[in-house]
């Protein structure tokens, strides 16, 4: 029985990780993002769920049913980061710690993408640490949510 649940929400495109832009996204593909963020969550004792969409509805669904189902969110919103007001709303909604993604370091990148919705709600931003920034923002997450069981 794991001591906390963990949503890891993937926006539009990163169902192509692995093929899509690899010398800026890496070779792994989604699926093996999941085999290391089930991994972690193993080791961490959380229970995990792993979804992706490439439709902005879908992923502010499941949000809306994150709000009674786990005890914290850890989101790569792709491009809805930098244009999605919704998807902001929806995390601001929620009250449970969010923790932000970006596979690239998106600073380094077009303009466009230095500007983030999420960023203000999230309480940690992992960037530019390619697919490992999962298993970081998973460690993170499992040291938050711990420390607000123990207060
Ligand atoms: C991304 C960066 C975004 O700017 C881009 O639209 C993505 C992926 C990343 O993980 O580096 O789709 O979120």
């Amino acid at each position: 029985m794991s001591f906390a649940s963990v949503l890891v929400l993937n926006g539009p495109n990163l169902n192509l990780l692995g093929t899509r832009e690899p010398a800026i996204y890496g070779a792994e593909t989604l699926d093996d993002v999941a085999r290391m963020c089930r991994d972690a969550a193993e080791r961490l004792d959380l229970s995990l769920d792993f979804c992706q969409s490439n439709a902005e509805h879908q992923l502010i669904d499941w949000l809306h049913a994150a709000r009674t189902k786990v005890d914290g969110v850890v989101i790569n919103p792709a491009a809805y980061t930098h244009t999605s007001v919704a998807i902001a709303d929806a995390l601001s909604a929620i009250d449970k710690p969010v923790i932000e993604v970006h596979i690239s370091n998106v600073h380094r990148r077009e303009a466009f993408r230095h500007h983030s919705f999420v960023s203000p709600i999230a309480e940690a931003i992992i960037i530019g640490c390619g697919t490992q920034g999962y298993v970081l923002a998973l460690e993170r997450m499992a040291t938050i949510l711990k420390t607000r069981k123990a207060q």
